[in-house]
C-alpha cells in the first residue's frame, strides 16, 4: 500500500513500517550487504528525538583521548553527521565496508525489526534514542517545511501532517511501532542494546553521559571526571554550543540520493523539552498522549512528557 507523505512523496508501507522511496531504498540495499564489526556502536532513532545531539556525544565519548594538545575535535569543523556515517544513506550508496573502521560509530533510523541481521546476530551495540510524540512530531513537521521550502515546495499544513502522524503515517513511522522495537529488545538483550530518553538525557545529561561511556566500554576515569574531560564534552555537545558553530550555523551537506544539499542549520532548532505547546492545540497533544498511551500500553514503558 502507499499514500501521499509528508514530503509530498507516495509513502510505502514495507514490513509494518511507512517509507518514502529513497528511505526504502536504503534501507533494501544494506539488507544483506552490511557486515558489522562486532566493536560497532549504533545510534537508533526515530527522525527528530535526538539523533544529532546523540551522535554527537557518543563521538565525543569514543575519540575524547585522541584530543589532546592542539588536536581539536572535528565536531567544531563537521556536522554530527558528517563525523558518523549512516547506515541505510552513506554507506547504502557506496561499498559498505568503505568507512572509517577506527571509529567504530554508525547511525540509523531503521525499525529494530528491519534491521540487516547481521547487525542483530553481531555483538555489536545499540544505543537507542526516543523523545515525546508530540515534541518529536513538532520538530518533524519543521524541519520538513524547512527542506521543503527550500525546495520551492509548498509544505504539507500542519493539521493535516498531524492525522498522518497520528495514522502511523511518517518515515520510519508508527512512531510507537519504532519505540517499542527498541524497547522490547532492549528489555530481552540489555547489555546489547541502552534504551534512552531525549527528556531523561536533558535533565541529568552528566549522569546519562558517563552511562553511555559505560556502556559503549570507555568509562570515564575519576581524573576525567573531577578533571573537567566529562563537562568540555557536555558543553561541545549542548545545542548552544553546536548551533553556535560556523558550520552547523551557515554551512550545508548533501546526502546520497538527495538530490538538492541540506542546511546543516535544519538539524538545530531549539533544543527543548515541550516545546509542542507553542504549536499544538490542546486536544491535539492529548490526542496523541491518548494514542501513545494506548499503543505502549503493557509494555512497561512509560515515556516522560
Ligand atoms: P527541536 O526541533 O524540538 O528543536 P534529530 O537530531 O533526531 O534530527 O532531532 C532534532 C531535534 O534535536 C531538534 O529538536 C533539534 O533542535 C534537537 N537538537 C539538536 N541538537 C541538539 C543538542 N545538541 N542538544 C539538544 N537537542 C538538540
Amino acid at each position: 500500500p502507499k499514500v501521499k507523505g509528508l514530503r509530498g512523496y507516495d509513502y510505502y508501507l514495507y514490513q509494518g513500517f511507512w517509507y518514502d522511496p529513497f528511505f526504502l531504498e536504503g534501507i533494501m540495499s544494506v539488507q544483506d550487504r552490511f557486515n558489522p564489526q562486532s566493536t560497532d556502536i549504533f545510534v537508533a532513532s526515530s527522525p527528530k528525538t535526538g539523533t544529532t545531539w546523540l551522535t554527537a556525544l557518543t563521538f565525543a565519548i569514543l575519540t575524547r583521548s585522541r584530543l589532546s594538545g592542539s588536536t581539536t575535535s572535528s565536531l567544531l569543523t563537521k556536522m554530527p553527521h558528517n563525523c558518523v556515517p549512516f547506515l541505510e544513506f552513506q554507506l547504502a550508496d557506496q561499498n559498505p565496508s568503505n568507512r572509517d573502521l577506527a571509529i567504530p560509530l554508525l547511525s540509523t533510523h531503521v525499525p529494530y525489526s528491519c534491521l540487516p541481521k547481521s547487525i542483530i546476530s553481531s555483538s555489536c551495540k545499540i544505543i537507542y534514542i526516543c523523545r515525546d510524540a508530540k515534541d518529536a512530531f513538532v520538530s518533524l513537521w519543521y524541519f520538513l517545511a524547512k527542506m521543503q521550502r527550500s525546495d520551492n515546495v509548498e509544505p504539507l499544513p500542519l493539521e493535516e501532517a498531524f492525522e498522518l502522524f497520528c495514522n502511523g503515517i511518517a518515515n520510519y513511522g508508527p512512531y510507537w511501532d519504532h519505540v517499542l522495537g527498541y524497547w522490547r529488545a532492549s528489555l530481552e538483550f540489555p547489555e546489547k542494546i541502552l534504551f534512552l530518553t531525549y527528556e531523561e538525557m536533558k535533565k541529568d545529561t552528566a549522569a546519562h553521559v558517563k552511562k553511555l561511556a559505560e556502556f559503549m566500554g570507555c568509562s570515564f576515569t575519576l581524573e576525567e571526571e573531577e578533571g573537567g574531560g566529562l563537562q568540555k564534552i557536555i558543553s561541545m555537545c549542548s545545542f548552544e554550543e553546536l548551533s553556535s558553530l560556523e558550520v552547523n550555523k551557515n554551512a550545508e551537506h548533501r546526502t546520497p540520493g538527495i538530490s538538492s544539499p541540506i542546511q546543516n542549520s535544519v538539524f538545530f532548532r531549539k533544543g527543548e523539552i515541550g516545546d509542542w505547546a507553542n504549536h499544538l492545540t490542546p486536544e491535539m497533544g492529548a490526542r496523541l498522549d491518548d494514542i501513545m498511551e494506548k499503543k505502549l500500553k503493557g509494555s512497561g514503558l512509560k515515556l516522560p512528557r
